[in-house]
């Protein structure tokens, strides 16, 4: 278990939310319906946005600074961010900002990704159908938050997503959902913990759970 006593209240969390068809999610439309309840939980749709990807790189910089905790929130598009994201990291993250030697705007910031996958979390391992973990899939976030200075924390995923809502799964994956923002804005995650788990959550998917 990661979550523990809570030690420095009003973490100020950022979701950062890429979805290019929101109108037609049945996941993500429930996780980001239940974030928006959170209180003190700050979330961009950047599709919604930035319907024609001219991204703020400005107004973005000046989110980042004003929160501890940033989210990726998105379904997994080719093993990867829907492509809004990408677009957000190579503006967003310039140097002298994000990195370099005068680049320190982001350190001691945590990133995490909430992530909805397709397929099923036995298809995400070596003798899998998708050959690799979703850990090691999301290796150059990982990468990129290290260069950045920033704690890169397990994600928060839900498996098997295109058959969660028939299969009776979003319920339990909303509530995790919930207590991990909460936790996050508490301070009562143990961040140490949490990087090292293979994803956040125990439920949300059709499989055991197992965090290793
Ligand atoms: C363009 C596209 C690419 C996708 N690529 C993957 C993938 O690489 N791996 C996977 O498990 N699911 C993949 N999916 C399935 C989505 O992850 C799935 O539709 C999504 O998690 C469902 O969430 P929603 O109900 O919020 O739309 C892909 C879907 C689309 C439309």
């Amino acid at each position: 278990m990661y979550y523990r006593g809570m030690t420095n209240p009003d973490r100020k969390i950022l979701i950062l939310f890429a979805h290019p068809s929101l109108d037609r999610s049945e996941v993500n439309a429930e996780l980001l319906r239940a974030a928006s309840a959170v209180e003190g939980i700050s979330i961009v749709d950047l599709y919604g946005e930035y319907p024609t990807y001219q991204i703020d790189i400005d107004r973005e910089q000046q989110r980042l600074l004003e929160h501890d905790v940033v989210i990726f929130m998105f379904p997994l598009y080719w093993y990867s961010t829907p492509a809004i994201l990408k677009e957000w990291q190579d503006l967003v993250l310039e140097y002298g900002f994000a990195y370099g030697a005068d680049g320190t705007a982001l350190n001691g910031k945590t990133l995490l990704c909430a992530i909805t996958a397709g397929g099923p979390e036995e298809a995400y391992r070596a003798e899998g159908f998708n050959h690799f973990t979703l850990r090691e899939l999301l290796r150059p976030i990982e990468q990129t938050a290290i260069l950045c200075g920033m704690r890169f924390l397990a994600p928060f995923a839900l498996f098997g997503s295109r058959t969660a809502v028939d299969g009776g799964r979003v319920g339990n994956h909303v509530a995790e959902w919930v207590n991990l923002l909460e936790a996050l804005r508490d301070d009562r995650v143990d961040l140490a913990a949490a990087q090292d788990l293979s994803k956040l959550n125990a439920a949300g998917d059709e499989s055991t759970g197992d965090k290793a």
